[in-house]
């Protein structure tokens, strides 16, 4: 054999080992594909209660499908230059493909395998979007996050909360209202009604504020018989609050979700419900803030700040230890009246 033909021949078979690595590179990708989104998929339907997790999850399963879909765009573009070589370089002997009708176009397993990403991409995209929403990263900014993580965990919270009794949790609140003339009570941020149920069998009239809904379903299912209005709201407006006024407004864990900007605005508000003798119980959550749960530190001294210039005067009742065991977290119960 001539040597240029020799050379010729070793080209030949260099690059049709070269095509064929190129055509298996080329159908690993979907499996790389269903490997990675699967992998992510699963890690977000395991980590309920870390939506930024989530978030990044299924934003890197999103990317990954796009490049994977670049990717693949950019190998079968050299494969087809691979082709173009080999059949050149023998025209009777290449076996070409043309085809004719839709199924047997070229680059029908390209545009395939593009659709199949495309639709993961998009999926993980619209399940990143859900998931910001549900967490509340769309809310209007008061206290929307940290509504999203009751609406997401009330079930398992429930528990705790009611196993606490209201005279544990509530000493001073108990003391005022056990076995007294009823009164007129608005409980803000009731969660699961273990507070509205014990005012109610007390004899009380009581308006319960609870912004998210799965508290409120578990509310009735837990406290069938307390009679008591409850109302999706929130502060710091409470907005479908008009002709009612109260002798107590009841805020148990619920100061610390109110942004520090909106705390005087809630707090003027709160007093406009209040009738002339009316008084605001409100215990503080002394411990480290978290901000993916919308919990910013109190104290009783900047609730003392708002509520001096609004002409409430702060009666405190010293500090308490948490009633569900977290040693980081204390408690202070302040009376503003
Ligand atoms: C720690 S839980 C306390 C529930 C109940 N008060 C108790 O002591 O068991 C906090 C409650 O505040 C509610 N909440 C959060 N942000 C709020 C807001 N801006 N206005 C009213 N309630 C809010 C939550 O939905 C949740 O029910």
């Amino acid at each position: 054999m001539p040597e240029n033909e020799t050379v010729r021949v070793a080209l030949y078979t260099q690059n049709s080992e070269n095509f064929r690595s190129l055509n298996q590179l080329m159908w690993q990708i979907p499996l790389i594909s269903m490997t990675l989104t699967g992998g992510l998929w699963f890690g977000v339907s395991r980590s309920d209660s870390l939506p930024l997790f989530q978030v990044c999850l299924l934003g890197l399963a999103a990317a990954g499908n796009i490049g994977l879909l670049i990717v693949l765009y950019r190998l079968r573009y050299v494969m087809e230059r691979y082709l173009g070589w080999l059949k050149n370089f023998d025209q009777g002997g290449y076996v070409g493909a043309p085809g004719d009708g839709f199924f047997t176009k070229p680059y029908m397993v390209r545009s395939t395998f593009q659709i199949m990403l495309l639709l993961a991409a998009i999926t993980s995209a619209i399940l990143m979007v859900a998931t910001m929403n549900t967490a509340g990263w769309f809310g209007d900014g008061s206290g929307s996050r940290a509504v999203a993580f009751y609406e997401r965990q009330a079930k398992d919270l429930a528990e705790n909360y009611e196993l606490v009794p209201f005279d544990q949790a509530h000493p001073v609140l108990s003391n005022e209202l056990g076995g007294k003339p009823p009164k007129s009570i608005l409980d803000v941020g009731a969660g699961t009604g273990r507070d509205v149920n014990w005012m109610a069998a007390n004899g009380h009239s009581v308006v319960a504020i609870e912004p998210a809904a799965s508290f409120r379903a578990l509310a009735a299912h837990l406290h069938p018989n307390a009679s008591a209005q409850w109302l999706d709201d929130r502060l710091p407006k409470l907005e479908k609050l008009t002709a009612q006024r109260f002798d107590w407004i009841v805020m148990s864990a619920v100061w610390m979700h109110v942004h520090p900007q909106d705390r005087p605005a809630a707090l003027a508000r709160l007093k406009t419900l209040l009738t002339p003798t009316g008084k605001i119980y409100i215990t503080l959550r002394l411990g480290p803030p978290d901000p993916a749960r919308e919990i910013y530190p109190v104290s009783v001294e900047e609730l003392r700040d708002i509520g001096v210039p609004l002409g409430l005067k702060l009666q405190e009742f010293g500090e308490r230890e948490d009633l569900l065991g977290r040693p980081e977290v204390k408690w202070r119960t302040v009376v503003l009246s």
